[in-house]
């Protein structure tokens, strides 16, 4: 028999229904409740709700598991690359040799964009944070492949192949454009015979008298971190872009807002707020200990530390770290201020009773802005690295709204708390 949860409230017992995932997560069914009985559940943050049902990407956050699609993340990590890792977020499998093929041979035929888009992104100011250029420039791909932003989901669907290519390539090329566009340098084109993580790097680093050539630790660092970041379920900007596809949207919307969305530094941004921690707690010439005082008294946050979901290390932390090491070596980095006040940062933290009774651990972000700092990857892209790697998660999301025939358009309620009914004087 069914499970169901028995709800007394007023007068009334209610009979709610009960969701099993195939993971074992447990949810209260309450679509019922507000018809039935005139109450609706509050849940500020969303901390206790559940949105929607999803085929996409397990987290256990109490013991620190992350899978995409079944595959653990350390799997993924260790065999797959990128691209590979991309196509099994969106299209739930990984792919054949053919397909993995003919899913490269669009992405490299996506890659360039069109001049006039080359000439909007020409036009922002010099300066320009990255992340409003790629917000912009992906609502804007909208106009440029219009037959595929109908706003009709069934229409749309049609061309979810190429819309999902041209979302995934161009994003790259758009991200190293802002990036260009910012400092005042001629832009690049993509390069046909590049990977993923090397054309990106070569996009963003080549210049007219000079190629940029990666050596293959920086590429494969490049590689890994966005594997690492291609899908996490709820969060932030992946529920704004069902969000806004709950509304019948086009997956370059629906994107763009994702972007936006994953900006701020309590999520995307963090990475970017790390390095400026690290710098300051540098510049004050703490070796950490203060930040953490300031910490643990509400004066300060420690960027990088604590999740909505994990309540563990973050299994994501965990790799890149592993991998870090590595990557310093092969670029001969031995000594480094801020690495030494990062590790200071994660011991104290992890032996401090704030933190423990608090589940604060180091979570993707943390390491992250130090490995990308050390390819020289410059401060404000590291949020667009982060919505690089991202994309074929948010791909894989509005699909999901949008080929669902019992999609309903997201529209949370409130409790109201302002003035009653008055009279204007
Ligand atoms: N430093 C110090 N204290 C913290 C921190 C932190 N980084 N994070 C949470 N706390 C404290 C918080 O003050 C609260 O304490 P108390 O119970 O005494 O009021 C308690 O821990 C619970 O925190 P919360 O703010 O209710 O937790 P949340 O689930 O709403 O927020 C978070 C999660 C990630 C926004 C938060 O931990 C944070 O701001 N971390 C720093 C920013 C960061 O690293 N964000 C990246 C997240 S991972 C990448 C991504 O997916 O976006």
């Amino acid at each position: 028999m069914a499970k169901t949860a028995t709800l007394k409230i007023d007068d009334q017992e209610l009979e709610l229904p009960v969701i099993i995932g195939t993971a074992g997560e447990k949810a209260v069914d309450v679509r019922k409740l507000r018809s039935t009985t005139g109450y609706i559940t509050y849940d500020e943050g969303f901390g206790n709700t559940g949105s929607c049902q999803s085929e996409i990407t397990y987290i256990d956050g109490e013991m620190g598991i992350l899978r995409y699609r079944g595959y653990p993340i350390e799997q993924l990590a260790d065999k797959c690359n990128f691209v590979e890792v991309a196509y099994l977020v969106i299209y739930g499998e990984l792919p054949t040799p053919e397909q993995r093929a003919q899913f490269s041979a669009s992405l490299t035929r996506e890659a360039p964009i069109r001049e006039g888009m080359v000439r909007f992104i020409q036009g922002f100011p010099r300066g320009a944070h990255p992340m409003a250029v790629l917000s912009s420039s992906l609502n804007a791909l909208g106009a440029y492949y219009s037959h595929i932003a109908s706003n009709n989901h069934q229409r749309d669907l049609e061309y979810f192949d190429d819309a999902a290519a041209i979302a995934l390539s161009k994003v790259r090329t758009i991200a190293a454009h802002s990036y260009r566009v910012a400092r005042g340098k001629p832009l690049n084109y993509p390069k046909p015979t590049l990977g993923y993580a090397e054309n990106f790097l070569h996009l963003m680093f080549s210049d007219p008298y000079s190629e940029y050539v990666p050596t293959p630790e920086v590429a494969s660092a490049i590689n890994l971190f966005l594997l690492l970041h291609a899908e996490h379920e709820q969060n932030c900007s992946t529920s704004t872009v069902r969000m806004v596809a709950s509304s019948g949207a086009n997956l370059f919307a629906s994107t763009s807002a994702g972007v936006s969305a994953l900006w701020g530094p309590l999520h995307g941004g963090a990475n970017q707020a790390v390095l400026q921690m690290l710098n300051k707690i540098h510049a004050d010439g703490d070796d950490g200990s203060k930040f953490i005082d300031a910490a643990k008294n509400g004066k300060a946050r420690l960027m990088g530390f604590g999740h909505r979901v994990y309540k563990n290390y973050d299994p994501r932390a965990k790799i890149i770290k592993g991998s870090f090491d590595k990557a310093l070596e092969s670029l001969g980095i031995t000594d480094d201020p801020l690495l030494d006040i990062a590790r200071n940062l994660e011991s104290a933290a992890l032996s401090d009773d704030y933190f423990i009774s608090r589940k604060l651990y180091p979570n993707v972000d943390f390491y992250s802005g130090l490995i990308m700092n050390a390819l020289k990857i410059p401060e404000d892209m590291f949020t667009v690295m982060f919505a690089i790697g991202r994309m074929p998660g948010w791909i894989a999301q509005w699909h999901e709204v949008a080929s669902n025939p019992k999609s309903r358009i997201n529209r949370p309620r409130q409790i109201y708390v302002g003035p009653m009914t008055r009279d204007v004087p």
